[in-house]
């Protein structure tokens, strides 16, 4: 047995499922998890001493690579004062300068500790800010795992939320009312439907938990105006996004405006960190400044903070390092597409920027609908024999690879040939 079977094994005793969050778990592609003993640039490193180069990326946090040293080293530095004291201190003033003073439309940012925990926050901000109830979400989108927010609602689009999940009551998603993804008139429609009641449009805006979905030509530029029109608030959804397109996230990327942002896994370079902002008039909402209440014992912790900013600054001092990962995400992408390509069935992939996916369909994948006629077993295949090749994916068809400034052109070179060597041979 190895050493990563017998720990799942131990793990299935005492943690449901064996992992800590669902994602983590290789049931969907035959497989057990490995356990990760270390990671450093682009590989991890499992508990058996197999190495693999890493496309994960924690999710999404380690656009450096991992382990980086100037973020080790101000880690260690920030460890040695203290873990935590339950107080303001500098770090956070310096980082949230840093974000409000390079990211447009941000006047204020609060810290919290995930991606869930920034969007339910802004919900309630959203929510207090214009006295309304209703939010707008997209099928396929994922903002994290709060009660309001799991709603697929496969019922339709016209459909009041259901709950995703058991443990939801349905007075939980009774407002959360669900559009498709790059269809401007289904969201036209709630808002005809609920003129007076929308609070909040929430949306992410390359969507990246159905694998990758960008958005069309005018589909944010859309929901801008159609909020804008109706006095609801814009979220966008940057947990992914955010300081990965660009220094300025998709609102740089695509030059749309968003009224609130929500950041997650990226601003803390792989501590758990998220963060919510906005105009100052939004943002003036939140407790102790306003009525909105939102809390946290841990948030901005001084050693996470150190992290973050660490990473913030070398994200901002070097503006090449898009750039130059953006080019090679362009090449190694459009070399895979290429090799899926050569299987008969018309598999392709979607990508922008950094993130990408690989579906196993013929279909245009632009919405749930479409992302959903992809096929699993065939993702199940070609996952076995690409991570047995030593290349560590998702084991999941429906999230995104992430590229970091760790991998390098030769590397993902070797990938992509693996790739055509595998489709090829479907041929
Ligand atoms: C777009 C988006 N929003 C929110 C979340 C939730 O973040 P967390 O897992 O840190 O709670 C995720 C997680 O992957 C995400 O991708």
């Amino acid at each position: 047995m190895s050493r990563s079977e017998e720990l799942f094994k131990r793990a299935c005793e005492v943690i449901p499922g064996g992992v800590n969050s669902p994602v983590r778990a290789f049931g969907s592609v035959g497989e057990n998890p490995r356990f990760i003993a270390s990671a450093d640039g682009g590989y991890m490193t499992d508990a058996d001493g197999k190495r693999y180069l890493d496309l994960v990326g924690s999710w999404g946090p380690m656009i450096l690579g991992h382990n980086h040293p100037e973020i080790r080293e101000a880690v260690i530095r920030a460890c040695e004062k203290g873990l935590s004291y339950g107080a303001a201190t500098e770090a956070e003033v310096e980082i949230a300068e840093l974000i409000c003073s390079t990211v447009r439309n941000i006047g204020m940012v609060r810290m919290v500790n995930s991606g869930t925990e920034a969007v339910m926050s802004a919900i309630r901000t959203a929510r207090g800010f214009t006295g309304r109830d209703k939010i707008v979400k997209f099928m396929g989108c994922y903002h994290g795992h709060s009660d309001a927010l799991l709603v697929q609602a496969g019922s339709g689009v016209m459909t009041a939320g259901v709950p995703d999940s058991a443990g939801v009551p349905a007075g939980c998603t009774k407002d959360t009312l669900s559009a498709v993804y790059n269809d401007l008139s289904s969201v036209e429609t709630l808002f005809e439907q609920f003129p007076q009641e929308i609070a909040a449009v929430i949306v992410e805006p390359v969507a990246a938990n159905m694998g990758v979905v960008p958005p069309k030509k005018g589909f944010l530029e859309g929901l801008r105006r159609l909020c804008t029109k109706y006095g609801a608030l814009l979220i966008f959804d940057e947990v992914i996004t955010g300081f990965r397109l660009g220094y300025e996230g998709a609102q740089g990327y695509f030059g749309v405006d968003a009224d609130l942002v929500t950041y997650g896994k990226i601003i803390g370079a792989g501590m758990p960190v998220g963060a919510y902002g906005g105009r100052k008039e939004i943002m003036s909402m939140v407790a102790p400044a306003g009525p909105v209440y939102q809390a946290g014992t841990l948030s901005g912790n001084p050693v996470a903070m150190q992290a973050g900013l660490t990473q913030l600054r070398i994200l901002k001092e070097h503006p090449e390092i898009y750039i130059e990962l953006n080019a090679k995400a362009d090449r190694f992408y459009t070399g895979l597409d290429a090799a899926a390509s050569k299987s008969p069935q018309g598999y392709h992939v979607n990508h922008i920027a950094s993130l990408g996916c690989l579906y196993f369909t013929k279909d245009p994948v632009v919405d749930y609908a479409s992302a959903k006629t992809s096929d699993t077993k065939a993702f199940a295949q070609w996952f076995r024999y690409i991570f047995e090749k030593g290349y560590y994916i998702a084991p999941s068809q429906f999230e995104a690879m992430f590229l970091s400034a760790a991998h390098t052109e030769e590397e993902l070179g070797k990938m992509a040939e693996a790739a055509g060597a595998y489709f090829g041979a479907l041929a």
